[in-house]
């Protein structure tokens, strides 16, 4: 399925967690679009593929997100292939929950790295590079868990909310560089992150949800 088309021409855009789900289909709209991709992930057979479908408009690069020397490396890569940054896609995150009660600190503290420490370090680390072009776009992908209290969420939730906060903080700073900052607040969506817990897709199959299905990527 493909999204609606935005033009994208001569924009150069940093997607993380691109290997797979919701960061593939971004990817793939954004050359879908006219523009160029930089895949990063840490899955590096995934990443590859998922770039080369997409001809000379992708790269991948592998990347950790918790890694500042790696978010330096990724911006590195993407001058060096591509001439200048755009655009950069938050999306890389992990999901996976307890109770409250029963999380682990340890559990707590890996999901919050992955999915608000790595945003902040992305943020911080394109920011510059935005700046010296003259503006540009931040798009960091929360979640449903980050608009309310779902259970089961604890460090997901709390980062998902982490990252809707902290967009808020970049946009305000940023307007007058002229880098928007929004994050996007997906509900169920079927990718490798929510397929082993079994949800189905199609009709009727999510009646929770306001048209009775999960979305797809
Ligand atoms: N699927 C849903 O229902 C849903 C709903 C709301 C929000 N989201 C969010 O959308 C984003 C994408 O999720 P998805 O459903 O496509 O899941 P996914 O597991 O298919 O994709 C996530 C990607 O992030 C990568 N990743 C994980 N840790 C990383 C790290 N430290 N450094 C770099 N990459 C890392 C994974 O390897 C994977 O390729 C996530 O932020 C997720 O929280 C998903």
């Amino acid at each position: 399925m493909s999204a609606a088309v935005v033009d994208l021409s001569n924009k150069v855009v940093l997607v993380t967690g691109g290997a797979r789900g919701l960061g593939a289909a971004v990817a793939r709209a954004v050359v879908d679009g006219g523009g160029r991709v930089v895949v990063t992930d840490v899955l590096e057979e995934e990443g590859a593929a998922t770039a080369g479908e997409f001809g000379g408009a992708a790269r991948f690069v592998r990347h950790d997100v918790t890694a500042e020397s790696d978010w330096q490396a990724a911006l590195d890569f993407t001058g060096a292939e591509f001439g200048r940054i755009d655009g950069l896609v938050n999306n890389a995150g992990t999901s996976a929950g307890q109770l409250l009660e029963h999380e682990t600190v340890e559990h707590f503290r890996q999901v919050v790295e992955i999915n608000l420490v790595g945003v902040f370090i992305g943020m911080k680390t394109v920011i510059p590079a935005m700046r010296a072009g003259g503006g540009g776009s931040v798009v960091n992908i929360s979640s449903a868990a980050g608009l309310t209290g779902l259970a089961l969420t604890a460090g997901y939730g709390a980062s998902k909310w982490g990252v809707r906060g902290l967009s808020k903080i970049g946009a305000v700073e940023l307007a007058e560089a002229r880098i928007r900052v929004n994050s996007v607040h997906p509900g169920m969506t079927y990718t490798p992150m929510t397929a082993p817990v079994g949800i189905r897709t199609g009709e009727g199959n999510y009646p929770g949800a306001p048209m009775g299905r999960v979305g797809v990527p």
